[in-house]
């Protein structure tokens, strides 16, 4: 059973680069982190610090234009999706997604809300949204 919504003040940029390092320490094989939040809210900010979490040595860059990078270098391989620029949920099977999703790395996907319907039932819902203090974050989380 999924636990209930739990919500994390993030005070600044070394806050969110804290949870997710831990998250990224934590993660088990197959684990899929689905973000959402608005532009600017830090999802890939998150995801890079997942990635040093798992270990991950390269500098990791939105995948904004190819929708998936792949990292291999960690603990255990990295899928950093942006579906911003998805056109059509066909995009996501042309692609092969469930290999990712139902596979055994670590997926972190920004903008998970627009694929929606794809995100596998267990996957750890990480909603961002802005506080009102500048730097400040609000996550609401399902784990
Ligand atoms: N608490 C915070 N967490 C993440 N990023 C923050 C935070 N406070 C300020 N920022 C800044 O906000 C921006 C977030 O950008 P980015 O991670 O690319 O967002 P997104 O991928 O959600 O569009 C960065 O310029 C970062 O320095
Ligand atoms: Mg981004």
């Amino acid at each position: 059973m999924k636990s209930k919504e739990q919500i994390f003040i993030i005070k600044n940029q070394k806050d969110t680069e804290t949870f997710g390092i831990k998250l990224g320490r934590l993660a088990v094989p197959g684990t899929v982190i689905a973000l959402a939040g608005d532009l600017g809210t830090g999802k890939t900010t998150l995801t890079k610090a997942i990635a040093k979490g798992l270990g991950i040595s390269d500098i990791i860059t939105s995948p904004t234009f190819n929708i998936v990078k792949e990292y291999d270098s960690g603990r255990l391989p990295l899928y950093h999706f942006d579906v911003y620029r998805i056109g059509d949920i066909d995009e996501m099977h042309e692609l092969g997604y469930e290999e990712y999703f139902y596979g055994t790395g670590i997926c972190v996907i920004e903008w998970a809300d627009i694929i929606e319907e794809l995100i596998p039932e267990d996957a750890v819902r990480i909603n961002i949204e802005y506080g009102t203090e500048e730097g400040e974050r609000i996550y609401k989380c399902i784990f």
